[in-house]
């Protein structure tokens, strides 16, 4: 009975020490101090010793027990105590810590610091910023500028035709005419935004692109005043020793018309491969309001002049910050936009 009792001590303390959990430490009680527990089960066995014997075992299961007992309230209340240390450890919160930068903030796309720059610009010059709809009556973008149902000139700009008269304006020519219908005299706006035509995707076109009108109208404008607005523009956008030059062209709406060439930003005019060996670069088009473009608006030509140019934002911005394919800049791969 003795080697019993030492058997019971060495298992619990070994039970004891490994316990990990609460519910390893009930086990263990159960084990040994249950109802049908080993101890429990010892003592009930000791009828069968001599009188003489069963108090001195008595007493030593009795103190077995008591350190069982012990060591089961104790254990437990350690455990729980770790428990609830863990916990508070988790939960915790420094509040000294810097925060988590979990939204990062954006940036402008490189077709948006083209515009911001030529605003500047323009602004600097006392020019406003005017807008028109993406989905523009027919009236607006052809009719208006001269060009009537079935000319050949609409041809050049094939866009998405949407019932009703309407389409998605292939140029930002259209907001001239709003303007004018709209805005007391003088004028002098410039309109940045989008437009549309329907053509194929490749590395430098794309259906959806970006155009700035510029339009001025008073009394005396004259072809000097277009040139020595656009000689001002070129130089500030490109550098002090851009050059200019004015190719004669047509467009409908302006009479006379000219497309303005800059010399080459890459070169400086020598000749490479960005200006193909001209030393040129072409940016805009322009010319004088066509005098049936501002009686259809209902200015009068014979009191009022003005002039106006358009040009393409994708390629400034592609030779601005060297992208080489156009639809880079709709892809919306933040790696490509975080460039600029
Ligand atoms: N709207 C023309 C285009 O998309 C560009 C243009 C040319 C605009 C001459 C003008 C202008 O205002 O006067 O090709």
């Amino acid at each position: 009975m003795i080697k019993r009792l030492e058997e019971i001590k060495l298992g619990s303390e070994k039970l004891l020490n490994d316990a990990k959990s609460l519910k390893d430490i009930e086990e263990l009680r159960i084990k040994y101090l249950g109802k049908k527990g080993e101890l429990t089960e010892l003592l009930k066995s000791m009828g069968a010793l001599s009188a003489e014997e069963r108090p001195k075992m008595g007493k030593l299961v009795n103190e077995l027990r008591e350190h069982l007992e012990n060591a089961v309230s104790v254990h437990t209340e350690r455990l729980k105590e770790a428990a609830l240390n863990e916990r508070i450890l988790l939960e915790k919160i420094d509040v000294t810590m810097p925060g988590e930068k979990i939204r990062p903030l954006g940036h402008k796309h490189p077709i948006t610091l083209v515009i911001d720059a030529i605003k500047d610009i323009f602004m600097g010059m006392g020019y406003e910023i005017a807008e028109g709809p993406d989905i523009e009556l027919d009236y607006y973008n052809f009719e208006a500028l001269n060009i009537p149902e079935n000319h050949p000139a609409k041809d050049e700009q094939d866009t998405f035709y949407v019932d009703g008269g309407f389409v998605l304006r292939s140029q930002t020519s259209s907001v001239q005419v709003r303007t004018m219908e709209t805005h007391e005299l003088p004028i002098r706006i410039i309109a940045p935004g989008r437009v549309f035509r329907s053509d194929e995707v490749d590395a430098t076109h794309s259906p959806v692109f970006h155009q700035l009108e510029g339009l001025v109208i008073d009394e005396n404008i004259t072809m000097s005043d277009l040139k020595g607005v656009l000689n001002v523009f070129a130089k500030a956008l490109l550098g002090e020793n851009t050059e200019v030059r004015f190719r004669p062209h047509h467009f409908q709406f302006t009479e006379p018309s000219a497309e303005m060439d800059v010399s080459c930003f890459v070169c400086g005019g020598k000749g490479c491969r960005t200006c193909k060996q001209t030393g040129w670069i072409e940016l805009l088009g322009c010319g004088m309001v066509h005098p049936r473009v501002l009686e259809m608006s209902g200015i009068d030509p014979k009191k009022y002049s003005g002039f106006a140019f358009g040009m393409g934002l994708e390629r400034i911005a592609m030779q601005r910050f060297n992208i080489p394919d156009l639809r880079l800049m709709y892809e919306n791969d933040v790696r490509f936009l975080k460039q600029f």
